[in-house]
């Protein structure tokens, strides 16, 4: 059989990066084969930092401006040209409605002036994707981990294409409650990375609970745990750097620790051959090198994409989008495509 290689345009602007990507990968080939020729990412951290936080408008204005741009270098970086596609992708969602109108509204207008189909992608499967960027053999079961500033979610992946979601926050994502946290401590936007820092030169000495660490599902809730920080803050008379940063290492451990407890219990139930680990939170260096450990401990290949893929990007997309036309998924006319702000994955 000749072998079918298609190319892909992917887009994302769930939130608050313009991203674009080109990939080319093979329908025929019995195992995954594909190339990311070009991705593309504008980040509008610089932004929102000044707002103390995403504003979905800013944001999407943002989008704007951003998104003819970076679409153009992804194509200029690949070297493709639009009429040489196959396929248009884009993220429909879940994500801030306004932000991805931007996307889904450019997608369909780029597809239908190029005469072609447009993939609605979920975001949450473009994470569910990006270990696949790192180009190794990944052996099914596969529990990935997802964890970013919207989501926790503890999937179930047996094959190519079939998943299953175990678990999810009840509450506030993981990604959310650092960013709680860090208000709290009047740390800058965005949360993460500035408890993690501070956390560095912390000690483990507040005993911040760990919520449903031995609850016999897969859930995971956050919200009381940044309640005990607000609580604790509370409760001292001076707020010194030292105390900021013990404060930070406790949370960022106590978060930590159900995270990986967690996604183990789960490795075990399932018998999971590989684990692997997504969105933003996964820049955590404290939560790659637990998990890191607690998968070798159990004897299973754990992948942690680079930093700069665990979060928002179109290369995730377009594998999202690749894996979906090599398993039967048609893309659909343009003008069929619509944004859902609410989209999950079940
Ligand atoms: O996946 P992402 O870029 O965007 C979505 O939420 O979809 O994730 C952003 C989240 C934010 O909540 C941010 O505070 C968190 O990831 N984050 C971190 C770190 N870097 C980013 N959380 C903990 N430690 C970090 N080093
Ligand atoms: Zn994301």
């Amino acid at each position: 059989m000749k072998d079918k290689v298609i190319k892909i345009l992917a887009i994302e602007s769930s939130c608050d990066e313009t991203a674009a990507a080109v990939l080319s990968g093979s329908l025929t080939s019995p195992t995954p084969r594909f190339t990311i020729h070009s991705s593309v990412v504008k980040s509008q951290i610089k932004l929102h930092k000044k707002m103390g936080g995403v504003v979905p408008e800013a944001a999407a204005r943002a989008h704007v401006q951003n998104i003819l741009p970076v679409t153009e270098k992804a194509l200029k970086d690949a070297g493709i040209l639009l009429s040489k596609l196959e396929t248009v992708a884009v993220t429909a969602g879940p994500g801030l409605i306004p932000s991805l109108l931007v996307g889904v509204e450019f997608a369909k207008g780029l597809s239908t002036g190029a005469g072609l189909p447009l993939l609605a992608v979920n975001h949450m499967e473009g994470h569910l994707y990006s270990p696949f960027q790192s180009g190794k053999k990944i052996a099914f079961p596969l529990l990935s981990l997802i964890v970013s500033g919207g989501h926790t979610l503890l999937v179930l992946q047996t094959d190519e294409k079939k998943y299953k979601v175990l678990g999810s926050t009840v509450d506030d994502a993981a990604g959310e409650a650092f960013d709680k946290v860090a208000k709290l401590l009047k740390l800058p936007y965005p949360g993460g990375p500035e408890v993690s820092k501070r956390a560095e030169k912390g000690e483990n000495n507040i005993p911040f609970p760990r919520p449903m660490l031995n609850s016999k599902d897969f859930n995971f809730s956050f919200a009381g745990l940044k309640t005990s920080v607000r609580y604790f803050l509370q409760d001292q008379k001076k707020v010194t750097p030292q105390l900021k940063a013990n404060i930070c290492r406790s949370f960022e451990e106590a978060v930590c620790e159900v995270i990986v407890s967690k996604a183990i219990k789960a490795v075990k139930k399932y018998n999971c051959k590989t684990v692997s680990l997504s969105g933003g939170v996964a820049a955590n260096k404290r939560l790659r090198s637990y998990l890191a450990a607690a998968c070798k401990k159990e004897g299973v290949v754990c992948i942690i994409p680079e930093f700069e893929l665990c979060t928002d990007n179109a290369g995730m997309i377009a594998i999202a989008a690749y894996f979906k036309l090599r398993n039967g998924t048609k893309p659909a006319e343009p003008k069929k495509v619509k944004a859902d702000s609410s989209w999950e994955i079940k």
